[in-house]
């Protein structure tokens, strides 16, 4: 568009800027954000000194004044403030679950903010409501999943799963459902027992399968679980698999699992919502395999896709399934929204007033196209396989298998296993307190571990390298003080 298409300056409204007003702020939230993600390669992974003396300062917790300040002067609180904590959308940041932070997503929710459309119910914005629905379908084919499911995009896989749950409660159990088990492996994330507790059930309703000795769901012991709940006379009704588990990335064997879902008639879940968009590589769609036969898949925008927090998705196989258990009475003040034939996301979630999420997924697939997520996701791959190399290379170091997607974990070789733990997370302090990269850590098998998860669209080579070599020179100080020590 372009500046003699501008129409004429509206009235002055406090609480709505005029158009040289707003080009005004909007053109200093432009160079804050510019300056904000070019600022980033050489900005800290994490800063986590001095945050008391942050929460105090009088600056930040300011109450809103009587009349309003500068943007310019907010600007400036606002970076002060997040310049403490762990800095996710760094190329640096490989701890926990990275969140990128798709600056091409943040411009959709300006946009989706400034339509200001709500879309649990299709009439008020039909074609952004059929928008949204087509990026669900087009993430139920990446799992070849049939025309009948349906779902909804959620603030993330929390909630996803919670409907999932629910879902699947109605679905598998009649009368009184607190007697209905559920079954996880042991390194299943905890959101899926908190949704079991939070759909109703009492907390000793989820079991916990062991895992096998690659972090992988024991399906034997799975079976044998569901057997004796039953002659117990409980009433197991859901299983769930996970693609891409928090601590070491590990797969379930999700076929196996399905198999033992079907015939037990449980309700098959995979969470997918680390490990989930992987299925647009090649390498990804054969270890996830098996995911396309679930009844419910979470799956996390927010982390496969690089999109900022607050993105999930579940998809439900047979999509009526999650409308009867989500659907609300009518109410007499919604007789004047008309039938577009499409499906309203309030019938199939737990939400009614919803923003226009969907904008933020479907704008970056199609500015970038579908094929610059593939490659990056490829890359994250990649780049883990290069670590595990670099890391298994050294002596000093142990390393947990191999990648089964983009995480790593590592331990320090030192023979005493409660000297290792030591001296391992000593490991991790010292890389952290560079600030150019930043590791968090997990139990395998027992035993702490380091551990770096590649899932940012940021990260390269380069960056993998100086955190190999960051881990490596300090394992090489720390186990020889460790040996030396011992003699
Ligand atoms: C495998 C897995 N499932 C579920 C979750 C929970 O996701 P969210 O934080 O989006 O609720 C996570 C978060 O890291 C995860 O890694």
């Amino acid at each position: 568009m372009d500046n003699d298409a501008h129409p004429p300056e509206r009235p002055t409204r406090p609480l709505d800027p005029t158009g040289s007003r707003l080009r005004t702020l909007l053109a200093q939230a432009v160079d804050y954000v510019v300056s904000t993600v070019d600022r980033l390669p050489g900005s800290p992974a994490s800063d986590l000194t001095d945050i008391h003396h942050m929460l105090a300062d009088p600056r930040v917790r300011a109450a809103p004044p009587r009349d309003g300040r500068p943007l310019a002067e907010l600007l400036d609180v606002l970076d002060q403030a997040a310049s403490k904590g762990m800095n996710l959308p760094s190329p640096g940041f490989m701890a926990f679950t990275p969140g990128g932070g798709l600056v091409t997503a943040a411009i959709a929710d300006l946009i989706a903010d400034v339509l200001n459309r709500p879309t649990g119910v299709a009439f008020p914005a039909p074609a952004l409501v059929a928008m949204e629905t087509d990026v669900l379908r087009w993430t139920a084919d990446l799992f070849g999943m049939p025309d009948s499911t349906m779902g909804t995009l959620t603030t993330g896989a929390s909630i996803a799963t919670l409907s999932a749950v629910i879902t699947a409660r109605h679905a598998r159990l009649t009368g009184d459902f607190r007697r209905g088990t559920a079954y996880v492996s042991d390194q299943a994330h905890p959101c899926i027992a908190k949704a079991v507790r939070l759909a109703g059930f009492p907390r000793d309703a989820v079991r916990t399968v062991p895992s096998d000795a690659d972090q992988r769901m024991d399906v034997r012991a799975l079976e044998l679980a569901v057997d004796a709940d039953r002659a117990a006379g409980l009433h197991p009704f859901l299983v769930a698999g996970t693609a891409g588990t928090t601590n070491t990335g590990a797969v379930d064997p999700l076929s196996s699992i399905a198999d033992v879902a079907v015939r037990e008639r449980l309700w098959f879940h995979v969470d997918a919502a680390y490990g989930g968009f992987f299925q647009l590589t090649r390498r990804g769609r054969d270890r996830l395999h098996g995911a396309d036969r679930a009844d419910s898949l979470v799956i996390d925008p927010h982390k496969g896709l690089f999109l900022p927090f607050g993105t999930g998705c579940l998809l439900v196989r047979q999509g009526e399934l999650l409308r009867r258990a989500h659907s609300a009475d009518s109410a007499a003040y919604r007789q004047d929204l008309r039938d577009t034939g499409l499906a309203d996301f309030a019938d199939y979630s737990i939400e009614l007033s919803r923003d226009f999420r969907g904008l933020r997924i479907w704008l970056p697939l199609h500015l970038h196209g579908v094929e610059a997520f593939r490659s990056a996701l490829d890359e994250m791959l990649d780049l883990a396989a290069l670590l595990h190399a670099e890391l298994s290379h050294d002596p000093r170091l142990a390393v947990t298998g191999r990648p089964q997607l983009s995480t790593v974990t590592f331990r320090c070789r030192v023979a005493d296993p409660d000297a290792a733990d030591a001296a391992t997370r000593e490991l991790v302090r010292r890389v952290n307190d560079e600030g150019r990269v930043y590791l968090s850590s997990t139990w395998v098998d027992g035993r702490y571990a380091g551990r770096v998860c590649i899932l940012n669209h940021r990260i390269d080579r380069d960056r993998v390298a100086e955190a190999a070599a960051s881990i490596r020179r300090h394992a090489g100080d720390i186990v020889k003080a460790s040996a030396a020590g011992r003699r």
